[in-house]
């Protein structure tokens, strides 16, 4: 099994190098190239990450690695090639699409993500879980946000791939990214051991919006320092960048990113009218119910009279209604 593993790496480190070439160098891979460009990606940020382009062709690769002596078997395996069931030959995984290398953590290339360059679906493909490549155990990007990481003592969180990198391109080095996945709590892991105070960058979409909430709970519950970026309406962190540039980005997006209780302040005002009396008592008994899980009084103090000067309150009713709260949900 070791020499089936040794292959499968192998042959990902070859056509890592082999797409990278494609795209950068060939009249084949210069549409793909001209979209990256055109997105904002950079000639360095392609380099760093190695991007590449997969060629439109169904036996591209299947021919490739067996004129080098890979075992079509121990490369469909690898997630590379698939069989087709009617006559047992293969065909290549990845065709005409951009190709985000997935390395793991001593920079072995162990997978990749495809990205349709027009409508296809989907929008990206990714390897299939294999003996070398476990979805929820990869942070993308984390080689070489690892030394950033630890030397900020601070990580930050994305959902893609194109954010990842465009924020490395604005001077955000210590970026991590889930893989089309939620965070796991093998990923949580793999965090606590480098870092302990993250900024979640999600989409500032509904989906995005949700996830960070998702995620932040999570994090929060296994003690991190928890951040929240937020953006304009339907932003997320690429597009952000490319509109109003790199400055802004770090300045008004990362450095005034909310605290957790800041941004749950906001999530549960979403989609009610504080204007209406029933909306406004039950967003404010719902933040009652996040401040009395807070640990330290200073900070229950501090959101408690917030909440009173917002809502024209007594501090003292307040109070009351948290320990209330408090016992109860003990
Ligand atoms: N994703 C996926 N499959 C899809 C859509 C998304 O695996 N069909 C994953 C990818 O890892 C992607 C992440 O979820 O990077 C976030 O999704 P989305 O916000 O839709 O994509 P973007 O990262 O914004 O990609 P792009 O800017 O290229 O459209
Ligand atoms: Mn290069
Ligand atoms: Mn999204
Ligand atoms: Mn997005
Ligand atoms: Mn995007």
């Amino acid at each position: 099994a070791s020499k089936e593993i040794q292959a499968a790496k192998d042959a990902h480190e070859l056509l890592r190098k082999f797409y990278h070439h494609l795209l950068v160098n060939t009249k084949e891979g210069q549409h793909a190239l001209e979209y990256l460009l055109e997105r904002g990606f950079t000639k360095e940020s392609i380099d760093k990450f190695q991007i590449g382009y997969s060629l439109n062709s169904w036996d591209f690769v299947v021919k490739f690695l067996a004129k080098r002596d890979f075992s079509p078997e121990w490369m469909e395996k690898a997630g590379l090639i698939i069989k087709r069931e009617k006559d047992g030959t293969y065909f290549d995984r990845f065709r005409d699409r951009i190709m985000f290398p997935i390395f793991d953590r001593h920079g072995q290339t162990i997978a990749f993500s495809g990205r349709s360059l027009g409508a296809d679906e989907p929008k990206y493909l990714n390897s299939p879980e294999t003996a070398i490549f476990n979805k929820s155990k990869i942070l993308y990007n984390f080689h070489l946000a690892k030394p950033n990481i630890k030397k900020l003592q601070h990580a930050v969180l994305f959902e893609g791939f194109a954010d990842c990198i465009a924020a490395d391109r604005a001077g955000v080095e210590n970026g991590i990214a889930t893989m089309g996945t939620s965070l796991t709590d093998e990923h949580i892991a793999i965090l606590r051991q480098n870092v302990h105070s993250i900024t979640i960058c999600y989409d500032s979409d509904n989906a995005g919006i949700e996830a960070a909430f998702r995620a932040g709970n999570l994090l929060d519950d296994a003690g991190f320092q928890v951040k929240v970026a937020i953006m304009p309406d339907g932003f997320d962190p690429d597009e952000y960048i490319k509109t109003f540039g790199p400055e802004k980005f770090r300045k008004d997006v990362i450095d005034a990113s909310y605290t957790w209780m800041g941004f749950k302040f906001l999530y549960f005002r979403r989609g009610k009218n504080l204007q209406n009396e029933g909306d406004r008592l039950s967003y404010i008994e719902q933040i009652i119910k996040e401040i009395s899980k807070l640990t330290k009084v200073v900070e229950k103090d501090h959101y408690l009279r917030q909440l009173a000067t917002e809502f024209s309150l007594s501090l003292d009713s307040l109070k009351q209604q948290e320990k209330q709260i408090y016992f109860t949900e003990k």
